[in-house]
């Protein structure tokens, strides 16, 4: 969704802004735009398209002179990315700024007042209404108008707020998003996310829901809902700017496909200690765990599919019942949860709405949940009753490669830990799930040499008009992720499919125009997944096999062959997704895609 950043201090503030901008831009891109406030007035540059399109306009940001300003980058809910919809948005005699990260849900009704006292609107957004109400309730007290105007909104939301008439200070107001203030030496910052903050300082504030900030230069002060001050503790934050930067690569996605044998290194070795899973912040006895009589996890998108492997992988480990639900689905299912439910939110971003919107369903039930997430100090992390970081590091680009191995590698840990406790693994069986487990990061880091001749097969089939993966069991899971890693970046149509499902109805569509990714990493089900590459090879269709390293057997069946190293077959996801990414990101490289930031998407879904 929608980046916004704030700055007070001594430099010129536009350079910063835009700045922080650009490392937000992975959260909305179709348009942007920055306001400083420059002696009793403010000054606003806005345009559609890119953050780059701003700078230029701007002269990265030299040409707009003022050391305190607020900047945004869109991905538009109400009104197209326009010019004039682009935010910030001025109230009506330009006293105001506002730059907004979420939906006003009242706002219509809010605009009909708004407009029925004679205000004029510019905008089709719902933010404008929140600039005018500020003018509105604004009598010389600057916190009293920002708490009077937030008390008038529902909805989800986090504000920027620059008032013309208070040099140097900024308002931000979260009620449901990121929000992260940053504290410098004489300059201080809020934004949607630290990698817009960490060029500049490592101390940060996590903001919590209901809360609002003013900030100077030198002070920063919160506030809860009433308007009482609240105390905060400072984070460290512990990555440095580079790992959010490209480091030589094209394409913030290839940097994270490679970093991952890395980011897998970091989720697994410190959870084992002495031969044995353990999670700092989060134990349970056996007794405590007996008592659950089923598992959920719940989460969206590729977290949900990595969800769904997990289901596979608990199940088998511990014999424990495990549903894997769409949150956006759980939410509104009435689901039959309570205190004997454990439920497991997986998310990179930690803000995801529905996945945010479904913990809290279950938990008023009665469930405990444990989030597996990234992002340090994100909602979901502090909503959730456990957590388990899964530390990736920043994950940039829209698609999610990394984010997505490392949420398995948590999922594994926790599924092998249960198995241990539960005594549904011991001895051997156990030592070997905890050697696999250390094997997966060279594992994943062979699954990318083995396959250099991705780039060769994707440029062969680049010109695809819609394809299939199929896999069966965690091969199924696993062809989830491979199809969505495709379309999201190339826009190519394709489905995933449980390979024994196909005969039923979606055979009708296999011809010779076809290609058919197939899966074969589960050996118990290499004969059965053969069948259904010969019922498509039968219709015309042209098979790419993913098949373990050394089985020879594939290249009498499939076209062409990709490569997952062997290991413990129950991870076989992680090791398999890995080809797949390269080859979405290749089709999508020969197809001239905006690969980082893919048309219509956003890194971050704020929104339900
Ligand atoms: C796809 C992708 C999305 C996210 C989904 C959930 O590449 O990144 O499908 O997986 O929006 O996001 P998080 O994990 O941040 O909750």
């Amino acid at each position: 969704m929608c980046g916004i950043v704030g700055y007070t201090g001594h430099v010129q503030a536009a350079p910063v802004l835009l700045d922080g901008l650009r490392r937000l831009e992975y959260r909305g891109y179709d348009s942007a735009g920055v306001v400083v406030q420059d002696e009793g007035a403010l000054k606003m540059v806005k345009a559609n398209g890119a953050v780059s399109h701003l700078a230029e306009l701007t002269g990265g940001g030299r040409a707009l002179e003022g050391v305190c300003g607020l900047a945004h980058t869109r991905w538009a809910t109400h009104g197209a990315p326009t010019d004039t919809n682009a935010h910030p948005h001025l109230s009506e005699h330009g006293l105001f700024a506002v730059v907004h990260n979420g939906i006003i849900e009242n706002f219509a009704a809010l605009r009909a007042e708004l407009e029925a006292e004679g205000v004029v609107f510019r905008s089709e957004t719902d933010t404008e209404v929140v600039a005018h109400l500020l003018e509105r309730y604004y009598d010389g007290e600057l916190k009293s108008a920002v708490m009077r105007t937030a008390a008038r909104l529902e909805g989800s939301y986090v504000l920027g707020v620059v008032c013309a008439r208070e040099p140097g200070k900024l308002f931000c107001v979260k009620e449901a998003g990121p929000l992260i203030i940053g504290l410098g030496v004489g300059e201080n910052f809020f934004a949607s996310d630290v990698t817009a903050l960490v060029s500049r300082t490592k101390n940060v504030i996590y903001m919590d829901d209901g809360e609002m900030a003013e900030l100077t230069p030198e002070r920063i002060t919160v506030y809860d809902r009433t308007g009482r001050e609240t105390a905060k503790s400072v984070s460290h934050v512990v990555w440095d700017i580079e790992a959010a930067e490209k480091g030589g690569y094209e394409h913030f996605m290839m940097k994270e496909i490679m970093e991952q044998p890395r980011a897998v290194r970091n989720t697994i070795e410190p959870r084992i200690r002495g031969g044995q899973v353990e999670f700092e912040g989060f134990s349970m006895t056996r007794e405590e765990l007996e008592s659950f009589d089923k598992i959920v996890i719940t989460a969206c998108g590729s977290a949900y599919h990595a969800g769904v492997v997990g289901k596979y992988v608990i199940e088998k480990l511990c014999r424990i019942p495990v549903e894997a639900e769409l949150a956006s689905e759980l939410r509104y299912s009435d689901p039959i949860i309570d205190e004997h439910t454990l439920l497991i939110a997986v998310s990179q971003s930690g803000e995801t709405a529905d996945t945010i919107a479904a913990m809290r369903e279950c938990m008023e039930r009665g469930a405990r949940c444990l989030a597996i997430v990234n992002v340090v100090g994100s909602t979901i992390a502090r909503l959730a009753d456990n957590v388990i970081y899964t530390h990736a590091g920043p994950e940039i680009a829209v698609a999610t490669t990394k984010g997505y191995t490392t949420q398995l590698a948590a999922l594994y840990l926790f599924a092998v830990w249960a198995a241990g406790l539960l005594g549904r693994a011991g001895g051997e069986r156990y030592d070997g799930l905890i050697a696999s487990l250390r094997a997966l990061p060279s594992l994943v880091q062979r699954s990318i040499d083995l396959n250099v001749h991705v780039k060769y097969l994707a440029e062969r089939w680049h010109e695809l008009g819609s394809l299939f993966f199929i896999g069966r069991n965690i091969d199924y899971a696993a062809a989830m992720e491979g199809s969505l890693k495709l379309k999201e970046i190339s826009y190519i149509h394709s489905e995933a499919y449980a390979a024994g499902e196909l005969k039923h109805d979606t055979i009708a569509l296999i011809d010779e125009k076809r290609l058919v990714v197939a899966l074969c990493c589960q050996s118990a089900l290499f004969d059965k997944i053969v069948s259904n590459i010969r019922e498509v090879k039968a219709r015309g269709a042209k098979v790419l096999g993913v098949a373990p390293e050394g089985n020879r057997r594939i290249f009498a069946e499939a076209d062409d062959v990709l490569f997952a190293p062997r290991g413990e077959e129950l991870f076989s996801a992680m090791t398999e997704i890995v080809p797949l990414q390269l080859f979405a990101y290749y089709v999508a490289a020969a197809n001239g895609c905006d690969i980082d930031k893919p048309r219509n998407l956003a890194k971050s879904v704020t929104v339900e």
